[in-house]
């Protein structure tokens, strides 16, 4: 089976306290992964990480063959995130609310827009 998730010695630092020490972990395509850790361990830092929204100290990060140091915006076309509270507008219909959310997937952000 290959990889859809891929992280070689991942290291975060905030003012030289180590969040995220050396971490290697794999996850196949098809596979159900539980991120359990105990408060403080460095869960939520690494799931930034792995969705662009922090920047790592060291380490690669490969989702699905892509590097996500050398192709950031290929990486983001990997993934979906589900929001833990509900971020349904209630003013809509459910396939309302699924078309809102696919256009926003296929919009040019404001800065191509403006270009
Ligand atoms: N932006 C930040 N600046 C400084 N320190 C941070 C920052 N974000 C996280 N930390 C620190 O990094 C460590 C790991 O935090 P993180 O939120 O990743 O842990 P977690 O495993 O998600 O914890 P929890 O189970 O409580 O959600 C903690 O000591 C936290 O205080
Ligand atoms: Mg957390």
């Amino acid at each position: 089976m290959s990889r859809m998730i891929e992280i070689s010695g991942l290291n975060k630092d905030y003012s030289g306290k180590k969040v995220v020490d050396g971490l290697d972990l794999q996850v196949d395509k098809g596979e159900l992964f539980g991120f359990l850790g105990p408060n403080g361990a460095g869960k939520t830092t690494t799931i930034r990480i792995l969705t662009t929204l922090t920047k790592p100290s060291s380490g690669r990060v490969m989702i699905n063959s892509i590097d996500m140091a050398k192709d950031p915006s290929g990486v983001k076309s990997e993934f979906g995130v589900v929001q833990q509270h509900l971020s349904l507008n209630r003013d809509l219909t459910i396939a309302e609310n699924m078309e809102l959310h696919a256009r926003l997937l296929t919009s040019p952000g404001p800065n191509e827009r403006r270009g």
